[in-house]
């Protein structure tokens, strides 16, 4: 009893001091006019079919192997299945390479997809530019990509971070403010939900395909890295469809094997500078789990020699202060924060909650069900955690946050928008969140982002009194 008791006048007098204290991080002054989003209709620019017989569309590429030196490339085609070999030569070279891919079908309820082609390109060199061609035959389309330079400590690298996309016209906005800014990224880290297609009836799977459509001016020329959302389950068993993550892992490729993981939703890369780890909120992540087993041996192979910056990727947050999804992540961190901690993970960047935020570098790890110490503490060897599920979907913005801003909350603000990752060497990258402003992206939220490995120096930009 005197045991309960103390720690009850312990954890008080904890409460008193930190709302004495401790005021939070900045809650956004800026405020966007919150207004319905709609889907772009059927007819618009960004969803029209290329031209021509059998032309492939939806063309996408991610990368296809674990350092780098490789490309899957994707595209459908509508009427037959066609040709499913990629040419593709180096800009200095008149020699054409090429390379098999297959094909597959799927069907959807009373939807029949069209032909859903994957093609390795393998052996590439690094830091080069690279022309492909698909639909060899009938209608040719070339486009091209650029390889990462090879995997090394100090490599500037610029990642592009997008999540919760969907196919509104604020999702034109976010795309169309990625590709115009000034700091242009390489490759896109996107943290889940694509397409939306399980808002509409029957989870229409049509909207998958138009959302290829969409992205398909940068998905055809600089790798996504994909993430699993709950949209991407496709679950609905009402109608037949009981098996989960149907439409994209028949759309969609990962280089899960490459890492050694069972399954397509939790790998990891190496690109540049940077060890990706990406995970699935929404696979079982419980001890002995594949998922579980696999993080378990993936993370003590990461070499901060090698790749200093160690970035995951997750679809639901950690830490959140909207009222949005509040507390989802909450039974993977506790599976898994001791872990970042330990091995000091520089950055988890989530979607899922319609809005922007930072989070302190702060962990909570230290609750062992009898001593009560729950709170998230100050912590250097923490990740950043970011939120940037604001793609700007037709779910809407999340607006509501839990008032007062809670101290592991940086920064929050309720608007779409996009950010890059300029990753400079193996203890600085420059971060920076743009908000979709009335048409305008604008620097929202920035700052130099310090490694944990190499220069583990506190780099929060509130003053923190607690
Ligand atoms: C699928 O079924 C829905 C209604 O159940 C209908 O509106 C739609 O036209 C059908 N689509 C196809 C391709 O048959
Ligand atoms: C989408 O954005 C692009 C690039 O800004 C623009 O050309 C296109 O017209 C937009 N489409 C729609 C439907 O808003
Ligand atoms: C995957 O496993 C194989 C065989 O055990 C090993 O040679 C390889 O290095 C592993 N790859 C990674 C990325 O861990
Ligand atoms: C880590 O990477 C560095 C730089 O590439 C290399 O010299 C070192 O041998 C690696 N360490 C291990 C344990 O593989
Ligand atoms: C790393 O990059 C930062 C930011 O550009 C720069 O200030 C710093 O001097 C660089 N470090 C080295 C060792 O070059
Ligand atoms: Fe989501």
């Amino acid at each position: 009893m005197g045991f309960v008791s103390s720690g009850f006048v312990v954890a008080v007098v904890v409460l008193l001091s930190s709302s004495v204290l401790c005021n939070g991080g900045i809650t956004s002054s800026f405020v966007r006019k919150v207004e319905k989003t709609i889907d772009m209709p059927f007819h618009s620019d960004v969803f029209s079919v290329p031209p021509g017989y059998n032309a492939p569309q939806q063309v996408h590429i991610t990368q296809g192997d674990h350092e780098g030196k490789a490309m899957i490339v994707s595209w459908v085609t509508m009427e037959e299945p066609g040709s499913s070999t990629v040419s593709y030569w180096s800009e200095n070279s008149k020699h054409k390479n090429k390379a098999m891919g297959n094909f597959n079908t799927y069907k959807y309820y009373n939807y029949t997809s069209g032909y859903i082609h994957h093609c390795t390109l393998r052996n590439l060199k690094f830091d080069t530019k690279y022309f492909y061609e698909v639909g060899i035959g009938q209608t040719p389309r070339t486009f091209w990509f650029v390889t990462p330079p090879a995997v090394g400590p100090d490599v500037p690298y610029t990642f592009g971070l997008i999540g919760d996309l969907g196919q509104t016209y604020d999702s034109n906005s976010t795309l169309t403010h990625y590709e115009h800014n000034p700091i242009v990224g390489k490759a896109v880290l996107y943290v889940g939900d694509l397409s939306y297609a399980d808002n509409h009836p029957n989870h229409d799977n049509v909207k998958w395909d138009t959302w290829g459509r969409f992205v398909e001016r940068s998905t055809a020329y600089q790798p996504w890295i994909w993430t699993t959302g709950n949209h991407e389950i496709d679950y609905a068993p009402e109608i037949g469809e009981s098996v989960p993550f149907k439409p994209f892992t028949h759309r969609y490729r990962t280089p899960h094997k490459a890492s050694n993981s069972s399954d397509p939703f939790w790998y990891s890369i190496k690109r540049a500078s940077a060890y990706v780890i990406v995970l699935s909120s929404y696979s079982a992540y419980g001890m002995y789990t594949p998922q579980y087993q696999w993080l378990y041996e993936e993370l003590p192979k990461v070499n901060r020699s090698e790749t200093p910056w160690l970035i995951v990727l997750v679809h639901s947050p950690w830490y959140n202060s909207y009222k949005y999804h509040y507390m989802e992540g909450e039974s993977m961190r506790v599976m898994y924060e001791p872990w970042f901690v330990q091995y000091k993970v520089d950055i988890v960047f989530a979607g899922h909650v319609h809005a922007y935020e930072r989070s302190e570098r702060v962990s909570n790890i230290a609750y062992n069900i009898v001593n009560g110490i729950c709170r998230p503490v100050s912590d250097q060897s923490a990740p950043v955690y970011i939120t940037i599920g604001d793609g700007g979907n037709i779910e809407g913005l999340a607006t509501i946050m839990t008032e007062p801003q809670p101290e592991y909350s940086a920064f929050r603000e309720a608007s779409f928008g996009h950010a890059v990752l300029d990753i400079k060497n193996r203890t600085h990258a420059y971060y920076a969140w743009h908000r979709n402003q009335d048409g305008d992206s604008v620097k929202g939220d920035a700052l130099w982002i310090f490694n944990r490995y190499w220069h583990q120096i506190d780099d929060s930009t509130t003053s923190r009194s607690g």
